[in-house]
Parts: C-alpha cells; structure tokens; sequence
C-alpha cells in the first residue's frame, strides 16, 4: 500500500503568515494547500506567489466551489493552482466545467451525499475525494469515529483517491491504518504550533511508522 501523502492546509488570515510557513514546511510537505480562510480573506493572488516559490509543488486551491467552476477553476489555475475542491452540493455541471480548466478537481464531502452521486462524479472522470470532519462540527464535540472510517473505506472501494481532514493530528492518524488514504491534510496541527517544522517531521514520521508494515 502507497504511503499517505501529507498536504499542509495554509488557512491563515494573512499572507506573510502564510508564506512564511509555506517556505518553512514547503520542502517536507507532499502538497500545499492554498486554504479556503486565506482564499477568502486574501483573494487568489496568494497561489501565485506560492508557485513562484514552489514551482514544482502541487499546490491546491481550496475554493470549496458551489457555482461558477469553469471561471472559479480558469482563474486559479491561471495563477498556478495544480487542483482545486469543489463541494459536493454542487451541481455535476459546475464540476465538469471545472474540470475542463484545471488538471483535477477533488470533491469536499460535508453533510449530506450519496454513494449514488459519488458514483456520477466517478463517472464524469472525477478521482478524488476529500472526507471532512468539520472544523465547526469538531468545536460542536464531533469526533472520528468508526461511521467516518466505514464511509472512507466505502468510498476507497468505489475506486476514489481519497484524502481525509479535519482536526488531525499525530495521535489521529493511527485510527486510519491499515487504510489506502491518498492524503492526510493537516492545517492548525503544523500551522499553529510553536514549530511547525517538526510539527510536520512528527507526522510524516507516524505516517512512515503506521503505514510501513
Ligand atoms: C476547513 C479546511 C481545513 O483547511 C482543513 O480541514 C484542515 O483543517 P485543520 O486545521 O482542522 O487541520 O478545509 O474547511
């Protein structure tokens, strides 16, 4: 089984902060993302200065898309985003013309969806999917838990690259061993300790550790 990549989520409310633990973290992560608070508060520029640090990086913008993705996806890729997130309310017509402007467009599961419409957007050559614990579902007292790993599994059967997040951290990761997880996306777990460096050392170290037998 391949090792989990590890993606760092930059959701700063400013970009010298980010860019900062961009450079940082940039060459011991897998993937940047580029996340949906600093996309909000920032605007997509951000991704630019990011790829001209990182020009080789796959580098996610975390649009979170409902609407609009042919424009959404043309003008982040324009600035050098690799793949982007639309959610999984959106219509299939916003994800495939997403799709046809950004090399992968990968699929924010929150609330309510079926394995019925997992199976459209595997069919309209959509690969990835994220599986979300919510930030806010988390602060309500939410917790992994077996119903997330079932669906996980479920949806790794079904044929999905599949990255999971939401409050991870060292002690987290376990829960999914023995699981073919393409990502584990880590945001305040790197970016808000004192020293984000070995936080990201500590985590790819537990994923080599779990995932290594
Ligand atoms: C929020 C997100 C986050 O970027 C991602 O879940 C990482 O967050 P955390 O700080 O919980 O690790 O997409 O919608």
């Amino acid at each position: 089984m391949p090792i989990p990549n590890l993606q760092v989520a930059l959701d700063h409310s400013d970009v010298s902060s980010a860019v900062e633990t961009a450079v940082i973290v940039g060459n011991e992560i897998d993937i940047i993302e580029v996340g949906t608070v600093l996309l909000l508060e920032i605007g997509s520029e951000v991704i630019k200065t990011l790829r001209h640090i990182f020009p080789d990086k796959i580098i996610i913008a975390d649009t979170k898309c409902a609407d609009a993705g042919g424009t959404v996806a043309k003008n982040v890729a324009n600035r050098g985003a690799t793949w982007m997130t639309c959610m999984c309310n959106a219509t299939l017509a916003t994800m495939q013309s997403a799709t046809k402007e950004i090399e992968e467009v990968q699929v924010e599961l929150y609330g309510n969806w079926t394995y019925e419409e997992a199976q459209t957007w595997l069919n309209a050559g959509i690969r990835q999917v994220i599986y979300h614990q919510s930030r806010d579902a988390l602060l309500a007292g939410e917790t992994w838990g077996e119903k997330d790993l079932t669906k996980v599994n479920k949806l790794i059967e079904m044929g999905f690259k599949v990255s999971v997040t939401g409050g991870l951290n060292v002690d987290t990761l376990p829960l999914f061993k023995g699981m073919d997880i393409y990502t584990f996306i880590v945001g305040r777990g790197i970016t808000e300790t004192d020293n984000p460096i070995e936080a990201v050392r500590a985590l790819k170290n537990k994923i080599n550790e779990v995932w290594r037998d």
